[in-house]
């Protein structure tokens, strides 16, 4: 760039190394279209207002548009030497139309304009996540159709605890990312207030209309206080901690996917086209999308804690500091992306191994509770059959055998309560569908939970 534009007061050229630290185009670049509908918007309004002459703001506005159609085609190209977005153009829209350009900043501080270009983007980010989470759990929706009436075991401390059906567990899955959705719209509520016009810190003498830019731009209002509408940044941290969430959520999917697929578990198969190969062992078959994804949750939770110390401590109102907001937020913004993008086909695609979850819910004493449960219904009271239960097990870790290999004989040597009805109260299928309390994982909460997630969708 020659002359900068703000290079009046200064009698010495700044530094190379200096403007290349200060400059952020390489970042805000990106943000091109937001900039030019704000310019667009506090034109419009300049020339309605009489601030500015109305051919003026014509002209502005047509200089703006082609600009625009330029960059989406590319016969533009961002000048990487810019100090940032909004300079490069204004002073591509004074090179175009010349000294009409040179209006448009009037009663308008790069502060508002880069609090108003982050909110516009971030507003079309979060929408898109908001639809790529309704993919996901859409994907659960249809893994959970696929394998209903399919059981395996459900852990506590990662030890088999009591069998319940995949689907429940999907369906887990299914009401955190509604919470991710909802966290994501309610931040979106909060973000969606207009700085523009609140100037370089304390608003403008000019009789600008800070409605119209507001309603022009989609925005539910101006914000009302100048100093607060140039320095809030409360809208990233709170989408950065949302997007935290999101990652945290898909994390523990993954780590759940990965255990599943490993020789060890195998109750799932992922598709070959989200996995790996070794290059040395033949045999493996790598989880590396599902381990790139829990890896990359670090990511995220590093721009959160960015942002939040990045603004620990600013005085009001602007300060430079936070022009680093943006590469926290579009970093959080990529990731989250990237990663649903990969995660949903992954999930889609999962093949799961029926006999193998059943084999394992099968094996230990997963149904210890409702034998304990079924003498409790007979009159023995709880505590009693827990202990008396806790014995079996013992006895039965003790002689290799479990609780359905056990004979009515050698249940009625335990309890005279025990009859032939024992062996279905114990019975895995049984054990499911019997609770089938609101929330549990027998088949009637099945249909409330799919209704739930279908309605929400
Ligand atoms: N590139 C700057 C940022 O992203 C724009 C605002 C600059 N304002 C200023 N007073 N230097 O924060």
């Amino acid at each position: 760039m020659a002359d900068k534009m703000w290079a009046g007061r200064f009698e010495k050229q700044s530094d190379k190394a200096a403007d290349d630290f200060n400059s952020s185009i390489r970042v805000d670049g990106r943000m091109y279209r937001e900039d030019i509908k704000g310019s667009i918007a506090h034109a419009g309004m300049l020339g309605a207002r009489g601030i500015i002459p109305a051919a003026a703001a014509e002209h502005i506005i047509e200089g703006l548009g082609g600009i625009l159609e330029d960059l989406e085609t590319g016969r533009l190209v961002i000048d990487e030497t810019a100090e940032d977005i909004h300079m490069f153009i204004e002073s591509e829209l004074t090179r175009r139309i010349g000294d009409d350009g040179k209006m448009l900043h009037t009663g308008r501080s790069r502060n508002d304009q880069v609090a108003v270009d982050t909110r516009l983007y971030l507003r079309g980010e979060c929408a898109a996540i908001v639809a790529l989470l309704r993919r996901a759990v859409g994907a659960i929706l249809g893994q959970a159709e696929e394998n209903k009436g399919v059981i395996l075991p459900g852990y506590t401390h990662l030890q088999r605890a009591q069998p319940i059906a995949f689907s429940h567990h999907l369906f887990a899955y299914g009401f955190m990312f509604c919470r991710d959705i909802d966290r994501l719209m309610d931040a979106m509520v909060r973000m969606n207030v207009c700085p523009l016009g609140s100037a370089a810190l304390a608003g403008t003498t000019y009789p600008i209309d800070r409605e119209r830019t507001a309603a022009d731009l989609g925005f539910d209002g101006p914000a009302l206080n100048s100093l607060d509408g140039v320095s809030d940044r409360d809208y990233c941290v709170e989408i950065l901690s949302a997007l935290s969430t999101v990652m945290m959520h898909l994390s523990r999917f993954c780590e759940e996917i990965i255990l599943w697929s490993s020789w060890e578990f195998s109750f799932v198969e992922l598709d070959d086209a989200y996995t790996t190969g070794s290059s040395i062992m033949p045999q493996k078959k790598n989880s590396d999308m599902a381990e790139l994804i829990r890896g990359k949750t670090g990511r995220v939770y590093g721009d959160l804690m960015a942002a939040l110390t990045m603004l620990k401590g600013l005085p009001l109102a602007y300060n430079k500091d936070m022009q680093e907001d943006k590469e926290q937020i579009f970093d959080a913004v990529d990731t989250v992306k990237a990663c649903l993008g990969i995660f949903i086909p992954m999930l889609q695609t999962m093949k799961t191994r029926p006999d193998k979850m059943k084999a394992a819910a099968s094996g230990g004493f997963i149904n210890a509770t409702d034998l304990a449960d079924y003498l409790t219904k007979k009159g023995m009271p709880f505590r009693a059959a827990y202990k008396l239960v806790g014995e079996m097990v013992g006895a039965c870790i003790k002689s290799g055998k479990t609780l359905e290999t056990l004979s009515l004989d050698e249940f009625k040597a335990k309890s005279d309560l025990f009859d032939d009805d024992v062996y279905d109260a114990i019975d895995l299928a049984n054990c499911v569908e019997r609770r089938s309390s609101l929330g549990g994982t027998g088949a009637a909460s099945y249909d409330v939970q799919r209704e739930y997630l279908e309605k929400y969708l």
